[in-house]
């Protein structure tokens, strides 16, 4: 008989190498333990309990990081927006075609003609990918619908989602993407569906965790996200925000005044604007893949956030338009190569920051005793591996909530 009691677990990982994105991050030798969805314990063998396991994993040294998490994606919608690149390289701007009602006008076009699972097949495919690179958490908007059967349509489509595979998924509504044909020339009346009818339904059904918008000139003003901002608060809905993407409109500083959970792309980010999403604890998503494939040269302004001390959350923006990505890893490696995050930065941006912009810290992003149990498990010698790679997909197993 035992003389110490065994701690009770349903699973243990043990001959691994740890990435817990606490500090100090890594660990030799480690070992984690789940018991009901939960880790009981991460960290080093040697200082372990002595644990009773059904079911023990031998990782034979491989690494072990949190589920990733792609906390920024627009991944359901119907259609593609491939003949729009051709005119691309053929040099029509991305402003050009939005103005001239292609863009997202085409792909909510395509979106509101799509039965829920024509939607979900064809959403499928891009969560599969993600899937396939260690993503445990996927946050999806809509904006795509514009009306408000069809952005209820997009977020039930999002959240079903979680019912055809393993994987934790928060929805956000972005009514405020674009405004619809029927509303061309009054934005305004637009807004006022969004804030009067559109985010009490949706509230009401439970179908969004968060109300985001597009702040640009080519989308809505300060003043009209602001009263978006309001209804949400409202409806006690967490607020985020595409911001300063193409141009500065002081979205950032709109969006730490209501104490947004993050604030996105920011390329034209001020010093004011940074100030504010320091003081309100905002995070700054970067989206190295749109910056990329809208050949944006204006970074954003990455030295500065890092020396404010903001955390920095990297995503795929994954959306047919300006970012047709579905690779999380890919992501990294542009943000380090694109924007000069560093390795550590780029590993926090996918896990302990993105965590936090979904204000779900106190449940993923860390290898931390009482959250999901979510591992990613890779087949790399150094976590640096994981950001240098291209194309590569290093994926040992992932799992979600201890399964
Ligand atoms: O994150 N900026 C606005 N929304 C998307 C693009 C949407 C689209 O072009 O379909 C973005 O870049
Ligand atoms: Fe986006």
């Amino acid at each position: 008989m035992d003389l110490v009691p065994k701690m009770k677990c349903d699973r243990i990982w043990n001959h691994a190498r740890l990435l817990t994105m606490i500090n100090p991050s890594s660990v030799e030798n480690g070992l984690i333990a789940c018991r009901d969805g939960r880790i009981i314990y991460a960290g080093s063998a040697s200082e372990a309990p002595a644990f009773d396991a059904p079911d023990i994993i031998n990782c034979e040294g491989r690494w072990i990081t949190p589920g990733l998490i792609d906390c920024h994606t627009h991944m359901v919608y119907a259609g593609n927006r491939a003949e729009e690149f051709e005119q691309r390289l053929a040099g029509v701007s991305y402003e050009a075609i939005a103005r001239g009602g292609g863009g997202i006008i085409s792909t909510m076009t395509a979106t509101r003609a799509a039965s829920d699972a024509e939607l979900t097949a064809a959403s499928l495919p891009r969560l599969d990918a993600l899937m396939s690179e260690g993503v445990t958490t996927v946050e999806i908007k809509s904006g795509y619908g514009l009306s408000l059967d069809a952005e209820m349509k997009m977020l039930r489509v999002a959240r079903g989602l979680a019912d055809k595979r393993a994987v934790e998924i928060t929805t956000t509504f972005l009514g405020a993407h674009a405004v619809p044909p029927e509303y061309f020339g009054c934005a305004d009346d637009y807004i006022e569906l969004v804030c009067s009818v559109m985010i009490p339904e949706i509230a009401n059904a439970g179908l969004a965790d968060s109300v985001d918008g597009f702040c640009e000139h080519i989308g809505f003003t300060p003043e009209q996200i602001e009263r978006v901002f309001a209804a949400a608060k409202n409806y006690g809905l967490q607020v985020k925000l595409h911001a300063e993407q193409l141009s500065n409109s002081h979205g950032a500083a709109l969006a730490a005044r209501y104490k947004a959970l993050s604030a996105d792309h920011l390329e034209y980010l001020d010093d004011s604007g940074i100030s504010a999403m320091a003081e309100a604890g905002t995070v700054a998503v970067v989206l190295p893949g749109a910056y990329y494939f809208t050949r944006e040269t204006q970074p954003p302004p990455i030295t500065k956030l890092r020396a404010k001390g903001i955390p920095m959350a990297i995503a795929t923006d994954c959306n047919p338009g300006t970012s047709p990505l579905t690779s999380i890893l890919l992501a990294m490696n542009m943000a380090a190569t694109l924007f000069r995050m560093t390795i550590d930065e780029c590993l926090a941006g996918v896990t302990r920051c993105a965590a936090q912009a979904l204000g779900m810290q106190n449940k993923i992003g860390s290898l931390a005793v009482g959250k999901y149990c979510d591992l990613s498990i890779w087949n790399i010698e150094r976590p640096a591996e994981l950001v240098y790679q291209m194309g590569h997909n290093p994926l040992h197993a992932r799992i979600w909530k201890g399964l």
